[in-house]
């Protein structure tokens, strides 16, 4: 049998390694880890546990909160509290950040989170996830305007897809690992590293429900997936949509892909439907760091200077080539 390799060994590898992550960062990543591990059993109980349906609150976007959304926001910000290793946090759930008591020590870390993605999934068994980001505290006191930091500040991003096996995928700017978690064990294994996402493909995912709201440089990209070999593009495609981000990109980390929650006329104020500190930003981290692009339609999102902490985002991520033709066909049309 191969050597398994646990997420702390290959932290501390990287620890002594190229990457030379301080021991701060190590102890962050393995308490959001931990954390991962806790929600993940909250996950699997459903029924059982009386985790499903809805709390009974919005959140500061107005969307209704499900009793997982608050369970996981909870789990996160109880483990990370306390270890010294940050100076605050900030979740899709919270309207404002969440400073470290006083009472603990402060760190110079700024962690941020999605602590359950695609959450219209809980209820009806399919793959969901949690979605983190992390930078460093430029200093001064931890206010909302401290994690206002482009993408390109972050020093760590990661997610945990709860699907059929529970997956945490990993980046500190030195690549993209995957570790499988062992239920029986409890602990996190290395099942993939430097993962690379193709640069073509013959996938892609957005919800064609809102194509008449589309801008014409989308619907014309999709237009041409749609024509299969008999059209420009001479290839057919296949199409996929779970409506949970995680679970879409970890698709597209495996196999390739492009994924896109554009911009609509539905709400023609809002840049789009998914949030740039805790959706957008480390998803990009992740697949640049695989090899593959991520652009606003524009711009890579990573270099988008945030104005305030729960700012939406146009998303078009993936197989690099894919990304660049959206791209580019956004700039022609500009
Ligand atoms: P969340 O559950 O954290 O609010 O995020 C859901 C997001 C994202 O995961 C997914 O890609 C998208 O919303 C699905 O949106 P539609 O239901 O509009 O397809
Ligand atoms: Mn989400
Ligand atoms: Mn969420």
């Amino acid at each position: 049998m191969s050597k398994r390799i646990s997420l702390t060994q290959y932290l501390i590898e990287q620890q002594r390694g190229e990457a030379q992550i301080p021991a701060q960062l190590r102890l962050l990543i393995e308490v959001v880890a931990r954390a991962c591990k806790s929600i993940a059993i909250s996950v699997n109980k459903g029924a059982l546990g009386d985790v499903l349906g809805t709390a009974g609150s919005e959140n500061v976007q107005g969307e209704v909160q499900k009793k997982l959304d608050i369970i996981a926001n909870e789990v996160l910000i109880e483990a990370n509290e306390w270890g010294g290793h940050l100076a605050g946090m900030a979740s899709e759930e919270m309207d404002d950040m969440h400073a470290v008591p006083m009472h603990y020590p402060q760190g110079e870390y700024l962690l941020l989170f999605d602590p359950l993605d695609g959450s219209s999934n809980i209820d009806v068994n399919v793959s969901i996830g949690t979605i983190f980001s992390v930078l460093k505290h430029k200093g001064g006191d931890v206010t909302n305007a401290s994690f206002l930091q482009p993408g390109t500040d972050q020093v760590c991003a990661g997610y945990c897809v709860y699907g059929p096996q529970t997956t945490l995928v990993l980046t500190v700017g030195r690549g993209v690992a995957m570790f499988t978690l062992d239920r029986e064990q409890g602990s996190w294994v290395l099942t993939a590293d430097q993962i690379k996402i193709p640069e073509d493909t013959k996938e892609f995912a957005i919800n064609m429900s809102n194509m008449r709201h589309w801008d014409a440089p989308v619907k014309r990209y999709i237009d041409e997936c749609l024509q299969g070999k008999e059209g420009v593009r001479g290839k057919d495609f296949n199409m996929r949509w779970i409506a949970s981000m995680v679970a879409d990109v970890h698709r597209i980390l495996t196999r390739g892909g492009i994924f896109m929650y554009p911009w609509d006329k539905r709400e023609p104020n809002k840049p789009g439907k998914l949030r740039l500190m805790y959706e957008a930003n480390p998803m990009s981290f992740l697949v640049e760091q695989a090899g593959g692009a991520s652009t606003n339609g524009l711009q890579r999102i990573m270099e988008v200077q945030p104005g305030q902490l729960h700012e939406r985002v146009s998303v078009v991520l993936g197989s690099k080539n894919e990304v660049e033709r959206v791209t580019a066909y956004h700039r022609e049309a500009k």
